[in-house]
């Protein structure tokens, strides 16, 4: 089967990794990958928000199948172009409709959606422009902490958790008055601060079906002990001790069953991934954000612990089958550390070469890139998050310590990566 992967990053490759051992395989193509994804398959130079570009390479290769990586092409509604082009409705497409894509592409809407479904999350109210003045109001009597949350995709910048009532109207002066966020930002969602831990839950759903993939945990701020500014992820462990059997019942009874007869009901085409993101509030699962897409770097634990043919999870995921298909999950600890560039998440340099990626590396370890570029015969840094290596083990120690391993092997000009990921269940 001729697959065709979006994306480029340490998810994607995690997921061309996958795609390449299924047996209906032949060929993979990745737009536009990086240095690890031309490893699986073959990187393609297009551009993904580019609708005819994907459109005519899918018709000039024969594409059968389309997998979208990250959130934007289908929050701009690429399910939805493939629908409605007779010559790539066939196609089996991974990904959201516009609409489902929404539970991303929107908090409001995501928010009502869940209301609507009672699916449980902090309270909220919605402001705009137009009732600026009682939104003010509503943030001067509301207790602190105070979250205020962009509607729209803000690259994951449009959240800000306000200690005082100083810092709140600031914000939401910047981004409702002053379009801090652009047009993302103009409606507000301000929500109840939840105080407990996160934990990031991946279901596969065919829309009526759905398979409950491994749990995984990310950590989010650069420096160990969580300390520091937010980036786009420094490591992930999965499973997670405290998503214990009992704890995932209730996620499934009260968050996931509901999340998929709610799309149902409201007549939303979803095939597939549903990330919610969790916070465990006193052993309760409220629900902090759903993302249309897979997690990064949480992929990159996730999706090697699945023992399944992804490419047969797909097909089943297309036509609706998903009942018929059991889960085979690998029991033992996977977690994945990133190795990041020198002043990230602030701005930094790309270009530096990348030393000792082609050290054999231990047959419990994955070398997944993330941003990086093949440049002649060197593979040099092309991203705030560059490598994110892969350990599985029987313990978090353990694996954490494999992966640290196989990174001292590893260097270029300004590597740094957290060496506590998993620390509180060591
Ligand atoms: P998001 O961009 O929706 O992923 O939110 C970013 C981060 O903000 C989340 O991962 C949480 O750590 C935090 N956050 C979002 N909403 C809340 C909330 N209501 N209470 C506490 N923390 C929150
Ligand atoms: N690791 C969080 C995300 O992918 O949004």
């Amino acid at each position: 089967m001729n697959i065709l992967l979006l994306g480029s990053g340490g998810r994607e490759h995690a997921l061309a990794w996958k795609l390449n051992q299924s047996v209906w395989t032949n060929p993979l193509y990745i737009a536009p990958g990086n240095a690890g994804t031309s490893q699986c398959g073959i990187n393609v130079p297009l551009d993904i928000n580019d609708f005819e570009a994907v459109g005519k390479f899918c018709v000039d290769k024969k594409i059968e199948m389309v997998v979208v990586g990250p959130e934007e092409p289908l929050v701009k509604g690429l399910a939805d172009y493939f629908k409605a082009r007779p010559d790539l409705e066939k196609i089996y497409f991974i990904g959201p409709s516009q609409e489902g894509a929404r539970l991303e592409g929107s908090k409001a809407f995501a928010k009502s959606f869940m209301n609507r479904h009672g699916i449980p999350t902090a309270a909220y109210r919605e402001f705009t422009l137009e009732n600026y003045t009682e939104g003010v109001k509503y943030l001067q009597q509301h207790e602190l902490p105070i979250v205020l949350k962009a509607d729209g995709l803000a690259g994951g910048k449009g959240v800000v958790i306000c200690q005082n009532y100083v810092e709140a109207m600031a914000e939401f002066e910047l981004m409702i008055q002053q379009s801090k966020f652009g047009d993302a930002g103009k409606k507000v969602v301000v929500e109840e601060f939840l105080d407990g831990i996160e934990v990031s839950v991946f279901v596969l759903t065919d829309g009526k079906n759905y398979l409950i993939l491994p749990e995984a945990k990310d950590y989010k701020r650069i420096y160990e002990g969580d300390k520091g500014p937010n980036t786009g992820g420094m490591g992930a462990v999965s499973p997670v001790p405290f998503a214990t059997p009992s704890y995932m019942q209730k996620v499934e009874d009260r968050i996931i069953r509901p999340t998929i007869e709610g799309l149902q009901q409201d007549g939303i085409d979803y095939r597939g991934f549903i990330f919610i993101g969790l916070i465990n509030v006193q052993g309760e699962p409220f629900v902090i954000e759903y993302n249309c897409r897979l997690g990064d770097p949480e992929t990159e634990v996730v999706i090697p612990r699945l023992e399944n043919d992804l490419v047969g999870l797909f097909i089943s995921t297309c036509k609706q089958e998903l009942d018929t298909v059991q889960l085979k999950v690998d029991e033992r600890t996977a977690i994945t550390i990133v190795a990041v560039s020198r002043a990230y998440p602030g701005s930094y340099e790309k270009g530096y070469p990348i030393d000792g990626l082609d050290n054999s590396v231990p047959r419990d370890s994955l070398v997944f890139h993330a941003g990086t570029l093949q440049k002649d015969s060197q593979v040099v840094t092309n991203g705030g998050r560059v490598l994110c290596v892969t350990s599985f083990a029987d313990t978090v120690y353990e694996a954490v310590n494999k992966s640290r391993d196989v990174l001292e092997q590893i260097d270029y000009d300004g590597i740094f990566y957290r060496r506590d990921i998993g620390y509180e269940f060591l």
